[in-house]
């Protein structure tokens, strides 16, 4: 089964071919001018230029052999010769029973299956999240979910960070504030034997109540400026990061108590905004794989001493930007932050065997990979290419500098939520809608509604574009709003509901009102807007298509009568009423997004 785009390419193309033409000029694409065609095809203009002649004669000699394409109504030559395509009612009708029955809603799977790992959220031990991971968690989801859809084997891996400097300052800080910690730490860390489970179950119970992650929010910032200020808390904090590197018993125990607690309350919040990853593995899960990289990088000749460190060199000649190298050895014998990301591609190598792995990271650590994936070539870790950086832009606030809060500082996703959810409730209530939910009812639509607005106000803008955080209209029941497109879809749910009370049933589709005819034309368009989609890593083509269908929607709804047309007539429109709504919940899923029930 193809969309009609395709099928009609095909016949031009044949068309084409049969003029003695190359068949690739028969691509056909949606009109520009909806009031005059549904598909047009520029072949003819292209053909002229090349052969010599009249853009229009050609035109009219593959039109001629179109006009007996039963699928269309009308084949004209526009202007200076473009082909101008009208489909019938009838293959319009068949093509909308087809999309009906499928339970793919007309999207076609991909020819070739791949396995594909997406490393996207990228939260960090302790670190607040700041609005990059949330972008990332958005972006990521959708694309792991879009290619998921399409037929590959895909895997969300969320790359906690958990390995780096920061462990080393928070460590410090935390004995410095807490005398027990400390005693705990000279205790552990000068015993000969190694610990026993009974005296680490101990041991974490203390910690349990002596040092929350609230306690670590309010530790790390501190410690961090600290460390930027001062050139001996630094040293000792990456002192620290080398000795909890090298498994010293009382660090590893207490780091471990740092992970434990940070990563329980964001698989919370992630969880909250439909984010799940497959895999939640750590900066810290490739360790053992270091020194034996390290030695098999050294033999392979690409390791250089620079001052007391190992680096190896990526910049090649032409380069357009000064790329530095990869320090994979700090001077301290510290692991860093591309020495992970580089063993994290011998793992995934050896645990999952990727065809391709996909970075969604803010686009400000783009040097970065590009560094990691050259070094990760040049050692032959991963083949050529398979590894891409998906960059995005950032998440500003009204003065066009990266979203803080109101004071000042970094917003956690959690706060962000809530903020977004009181909104929600508040606009609910404007509206006058979910009057009549209980009081559970009301919030689970609000965080619907919630978790909508922020996602789609991401996601409807290409991902390297850069947008203002603006709650206010993000949150509004009008324009192009994710609650906007939950409105629509509960206003189907609620027909559907309805119909069903008063035994309707739906039937075959017939189109013939052109709102009918506009809203099935759309339907045909999700499979291109998927491979859009997929092809260009980039969800917003099928943010627009949610969007497009729920307007396409809206109009078919004041145009057409449903429950109130003739039998026939109605089990029509209540099936193509069935058919968008779970098209558009199918695409809406992709972007993780879901529609309440009722509000
Ligand atoms: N934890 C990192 C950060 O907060 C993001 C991780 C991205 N993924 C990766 N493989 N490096 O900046």
């Amino acid at each position: 089964m193809s969309d009609l785009k395709r099928g009609l390419s095909e016949a031009v193309a044949a068309a084409f071919a049969a003029a003695g033409l190359p068949a690739e000029l028969g691509r056909v694409t949606p009109s520009d001018r909806p009031d005059l065609a549904d598909f047009q095809c520029n072949g003819a203009l292209a053909a002229a230029k090349t052969a010599r002649r009249d853009p229009r004669e050609i035109a009219a000699g593959v039109t001629a052999t179109l006009a007996a394409d039963p699928r269309l109504s009308v084949v004209e030559i526009a202007g200076l010769g473009f082909i101008n395509m009208r489909v019938s009612d009838t293959a319009l009708s068949e093509r909308a029973n087809e999309i009906a029955a499928d339970p793919r809603l007309g999207a076609a799977v991909v020819e070739t299956t791949r396995r594909i790992l997406v490393d996207y959220a990228g939260p960090n031990v302790a670190k607040p999240m700041h609005v990059g991971h949330l972008r990332s968690s958005i972006i990521g989801e959708a694309i792991k979910r879009i290619y998921r859809f399409r037929g590959d084997i895909v895997v969300g891996d969320a790359h906690f960070g958990d390995w780096g400097y920061q462990m080393g300052l928070l460590i410090g800080a935390v004995m410095d504030e807490n005398p027990f910690v400390k005693a705990l730490m000279d205790q552990l860390n000068s015993r000969a034997a190694p610990i026993t489970s009974e005296e680490e179950k101990t041991a974490f119970a203390a910690l349990q109540d002596r040092v929350s992650l609230d306690d670590l929010d309010r530790l790390y910032p501190e410690a961090a400026a600290k460390g930027k200020a001062e050139i001996e808390y630094r040293e000792r904090a990456r002192r620290l990061t080398a000795e909890l590197q090298s498994k010293t018993p009382g660090y590893h125990l207490l780091w471990r108590h740092f992970a434990r607690v940070t990563k329980v309350a964001l698989e919370r919040d992630f969880h909250s905004l439909g984010v799940d990853f497959d895999l939640w593995k750590g900066e810290s899960d490739v360790d053992d794989l270091i020194a034996p990289m390290v030695k098999d990088l050294d033999d392979k000749g690409l390791l250089v001493d620079d001052q007391g460190a190992r680096i190896i060199r990526v910049a090649r000649q032409g380069d357009k930007r000064d790329l530095p190298p990869l320090l994979v050895v700090s001077s301290e014998g510290s692991a860093m932050y591309g020495t992970t990301d580089l063993a994290t591609v011998l793992d995934r190598e050896k645990s999952f065997d990727p065809d391709h792995v996909l970075y969604v990271v803010d686009q400000r650590q783009a040097d970065h990979f590009e560094v990691v994936f050259r070094a990760a070539y040049l050692a032959g870790y991963a083949p050529e290419g398979s590894l891409e950086h998906i960059g995005f832009g950032t998440m500003n606030g009204i003065d066009g500098k990266p979203f803080k809060t109101r004071e000042g500082g970094v917003l956690k996703l959690n706060d962000l939520i809530e903020m977004t959810r009181t909104k929600a409730r508040e606009r609910l209530r404007e509206a006058d809608l979910g009057a009549e939910l209980d009081p559970d009812a009301f919030d689970d639509t609000a965080h619907k509604v919630a978790v909508a607005a922020l996602k789609f106000a991401d996601l409807q803008n290409f991902r390297g574009t850069s947008y203002v955080f603006d709650l206010d209209r993000f949150s509004s029941f009008e324009g192009k709003t994710g609650p906007y497109l939950l409105y629509q879809a509960v206003r189907v749910k609620s027909l559907l509901r309805k119909a069903q009370g008063e035994g309707v049933k739906p039937g075959p589709i017939t189109v013939a009102d052109p709102a009918e005819r506009d809203l099935v034309l759309l339907l045909d368009a999700f499979d291109q807007a998927l491979t859009d989609a997929y092809e260009k890593r980039a969800p917003h083509f099928v943010a627009e298509h949610a969007f497009k269908l729920a307007q396409a929607f809206s109009r078919f709804y004041a145009a057409c009568p449903i429950l109130s047309a003739e039998p026939t007539l109605r089990s029509s429109r209540l099936a193509l009423a069935d058919t968008t709504l779970r098209q558009l919940e199918q695409a809406l899923d992709l972007l993780g997004i879901t529609a309440p029930a009722r509000m």
